[in-house]
């Protein structure tokens, strides 16, 4: 077979990239390891900034997310039992969307699938070959039988355990890391929200997050050790925790209920440089991480295809290659702006082990400096919605 683009990985990353592609005439084909309903039964979030809903829109998928997804002009925190909020109208006029990543994957599939894109299921062994040459070539096995695909040009999309990243070798990358002295354990209910926007939350007890997929379907979080396991958590336990950690007056309006899904992640930070090797480029979870507390993981990994689909453009189009040669600087430049934020947001709303009485009184001094302080809360915002691609 042959294509001018291989795309590693049928996540959200790979997905956008090829219906993009397409729509200016650039062949893709799109590799995945699982299956479309395995990949469709991940619980993520799903807070798009206006660049990836923009990308949506462009790519011609974005009805559902217009229709379905809740426009938010603001977030709310929460430190001992005071909330405020930041307005993102105010400081940015700029509102996000919140529209679950389960739904714009779906939406993507339907697009690929609608115009009989050329997606390979259950693949095994991928392996990304003379990627440092002007003819690579990806080899796969499907059912057993081994298959190669000619190309132009290889995206790397398949997330931090693919194998896009460890094609480049280890003398040329150099990667970065951050681990976090604890996860998250979230649940879904089909529930009302407790609140129409988000809720972040600082308690003595360790962070909080309540959010949302749609009128009555509610995603929640509380900080936890590295060492639980979902199965140390019942549900009343889990609703217990949650509402000793978020103001009284929102505890009191929480409608619990039966969890339908609950999972533990850890946090963690990591950005691998550079993004390209040759003509392997990598895109979002492939070369980098975030903590969940910024919503900045699937909008990362937007921005990254943005400069991406639009360096291939214009090498096809234009025989111009500037794109494609400034694109690892131009995304690393903003991934780390994500990451610094994402760092910030953690630090400020979460407990650490090792934290003192001193780090404690810093930690609540940036709470009240952020509650207080217009220009804080602009970059909060200007942070949150999205910086420019
Ligand atoms: N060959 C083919 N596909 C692979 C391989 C491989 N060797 N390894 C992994 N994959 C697939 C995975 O099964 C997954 O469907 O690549 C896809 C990568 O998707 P994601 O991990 O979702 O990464 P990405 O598309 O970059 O989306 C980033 O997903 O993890 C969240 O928080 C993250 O919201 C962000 C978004
Ligand atoms: C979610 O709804 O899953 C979610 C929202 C915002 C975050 C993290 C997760 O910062």
């Amino acid at each position: 077979m042959r294509t001018q683009v291989c795309i590693i990985g049928g996540g959200p990353s790979g997905l956008l990239l090829s219906q993009l592609l397409h729509l200016k005439g650039i062949d893709t084909i799109v590799l995945e390891r699982k299956t479309r309903e395995y990949v469709l039964g991940r619980v993520r979030a799903g807070v798009l900034e206006k660049g990836f809903v923009e990308l949506m829109r462009e790519a011609g998928v974005a009805e559902r997310m217009d229709k379905d997804g809740f426009v938010h002009d603001g977030t709310l925190f929460a430190y001992d039992d005071q909330q405020f909020r930041i307005d993102f109208t105010k400081h940015t006029n700029t509102p996000v969307i919140v529209y679950g990543q389960t739904e714009l994957t779906r939406d993507l599939y339907d697009a690929r699938e609608a115009v009989d894109g050329k997606l390979i299921f259950n693949v095994e062994n991928v392996s990304i070959n003379d990627a440092d040459t002007n003819t690579p070539n990806v080899t796969y096995r499907v059912d057993g039988v081994e298959h190669r695909i000619d190309c132009d040009y290889v995206a790397g999309c398949d997330g931090f355990h693919g194998v896009s990243r460890q094609t480049i070798p280890s003398s040329v990358r150099r990667d970065y890391e951050k681990v976090f002295p604890f996860g998250w354990l979230g649940i879904l209910s089909e529930t009302p929200p407790v609140s129409h926007e988000l809720i972040y939350s600082n308690s003595d007890n360790g962070f909080a997050l309540c959010s949302m997929r749609n009128a009555n379907l509610s995603r929640y979080y509380i900080q936890c050790s590295l060492s639980d396991s979902p199965d140390d958590w019942t549900d009343e336990a889990f609703w217990d925790e949650l509402k000793r950690r978020i103001p009284e007056e929102v505890a009191d309006k929480l409608v619990t209920g039966p969890s339908i899904e609950k999972s533990i992640a850890p946090l963690r930070s990591f950005v691998t440089e550079p993004m390209r090797w040759g003509r392997l480029f990598l895109c979002g979870d492939a070369a980098h991480i975030v903590p969940p507390t910024g919503a900045k993981g699937l909008n990362t990994a937007a921005s990254d295809i943005h400069y991406l689909y639009h360096g291939l453009v214009h090498l096809y189009q234009d025989n111009d290659t500037s794109g494609l040669d400034n694109y690892s600087q131009k995304a690393l430049s903003r991934i780390w702006k994500a990451e610094r934020f994402s760092w910030w947001m953690t630090n400020l709303l979460h407990r650490f082990p090792e934290q003192s009485a001193f780090d404690l009184k810093i930690q609540r001094a940036d709470l009240e400096f952020l509650q207080s302080n217009d220009a804080a809360q602009k970059a909060l915002a200007e942070n949150y919605v999205g910086l420019p691609y």
